[in-house]
């Protein structure tokens, strides 16, 4: 197939292009590089040994998008392009309705026009509000705690709608999990710009030492050592589950949780991380993230009923490779 991927050189998106040109399908990459950087670029013609067109537009921008339509004929979207730093979208609502709406949208539109039948977005676990986990896919949403989810439950629903209107115009909604980890040369990671909000990246940057202690937001939830429990996958498992979704897409729309199902706490990933690396990461507990859920974590059932897509990768895992991207490049 060949396949359009909006934010390509970000960090899910790197990961996805690799595993798709590993199964022979064409990949054309568009960013804007709002949080990545051409350099990417180059990584992953170093790992595919293989050119890939790249547009530098912004998705949410009209005029710059339609042209990339006419000058290719795309059988699949996978549409990653969006900005998701959930504490940022409280303080700047309307930059991200604008960008990650108005992306879907104009994507949507294009799709229809130019006839491409496949699209699969990047949702998120954040579309399910305050649930009790295991979350499953028939649950109805919630309304999620700020701006950055809303913008993923508005795309669903645009898509969703736009599915149902224009046969055979067809969607997958994969609602991630936490992923972590980095691909296995190393090459390519999560490489966030400024502190890092996430756990992961927070984590591997205090034991490189550049941050010095990791805050651990609140140990009094009603969980195993009361931290908060996630549902962790490595990025190159969830980067697998696209091209299992694009592969049986079968109806109008698709809705697929991809996590592993595997609940784990903060002060377990950061003992796992410690052990496996034989690094130290000092760490102070500190009061509750506003926001924060106690605990996060999938039902994958219909994932691998349907899609016959499962993780295979371990926590350990998940571990030695973030802290083996983060000593050789960061
Ligand atoms: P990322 O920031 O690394 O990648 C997103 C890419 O999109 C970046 O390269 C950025 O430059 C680009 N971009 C943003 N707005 C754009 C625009 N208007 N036009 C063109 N390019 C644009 O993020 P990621 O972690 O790779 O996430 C990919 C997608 O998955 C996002 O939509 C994100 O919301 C979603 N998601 C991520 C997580 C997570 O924890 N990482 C969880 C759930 C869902
Ligand atoms: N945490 C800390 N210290 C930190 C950072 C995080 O203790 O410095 C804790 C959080 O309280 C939470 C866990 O680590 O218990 C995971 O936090 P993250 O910020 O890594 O991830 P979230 O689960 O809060 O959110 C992430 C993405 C969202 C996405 C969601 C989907 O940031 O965009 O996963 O489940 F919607």
């Amino acid at each position: 197939m060949k396949i359009l991927l909006t934010g390509g050189l970000g960090y899910i998106g790197s990961h996805t292009a690799v595993e798709l040109l590993n199964h022979h399908h064409e990949v054309i990459i568009v960013d804007n590089l709002a949080n990545s950087s051409l350099s990417v670029l180059d990584r992953l013609k170093k790992i595919t040994h293989q050119e890939i067109p790249f547009y530098q537009i912004d998705v949410a921008n009209k005029v710059e998008l339609e042209p990339v339509f006419l000058h290719h004929t795309f059988d699949a979207i996978i549409h990653f392009a969006g900005l998701k730093a959930v504490g940022e979208s409280v303080a700047k609502p309307l930059e991200y309705y604008q960008n990650n709406v108005l992306a879907t949208l104009n994507l949507a539109s294009f799709s229809i026009k130019y006839g491409v039948h496949k699209f699969v977005f990047s949702s998120s676990a954040t579309v399910y509000g305050d649930q009790p986990s295991p979350l499953i896919e028939t649950m109805e949403l919630k309304t999620t705690t700020n701006p950055y989810g809303e913008t993923k439950a508005m795309s669903e629903r645009i898509l969703t709608d736009a599915a149902k209107a224009n046969p055979p115009f067809s969607v997958s909604l994969l609602r991630y999990f936490n992923p972590i980890g980095a691909h296995e040369s190393a090459l390519i990671g999560e490489n966030p710009n400024g502190i890092p909000n996430n756990l992961m990246p927070y984590i591997t940057k205090v034991a490189k030492g550049e941050l010095k202690e990791l805050q651990i937001y609140g140990q009094d939830y009603p969980t195993i050592d009361g931290t908060g429990i996630r549902d962790y996958i490595h990025v190159v498992d969830l980067a697998k589950g696209h091209i299992a979704a694009l592969n049986k897409m079968k109806s109008a729309v698709n809705i697929y949780n991809l996590g592993t199902g595997k609940g784990v706490s903060v002060l377990e990933l950061v003992t796992a991380f410690q052990n496996v690396n034989h690094v130290r990461v000092p760490y102070k507990v500190v009061g509750r993230r506003p926001g924060d859920l106690a605990i996060v974590y999938a039902d994958p059932g219909k994932a691998k009923r349907e899609l016959g897509w499962e993780t295979s990768k371990t926590i350990e895992d998940m571990c030695r490779d973030a802290w083996n991207f983060e000593k050789q490049n960061v």
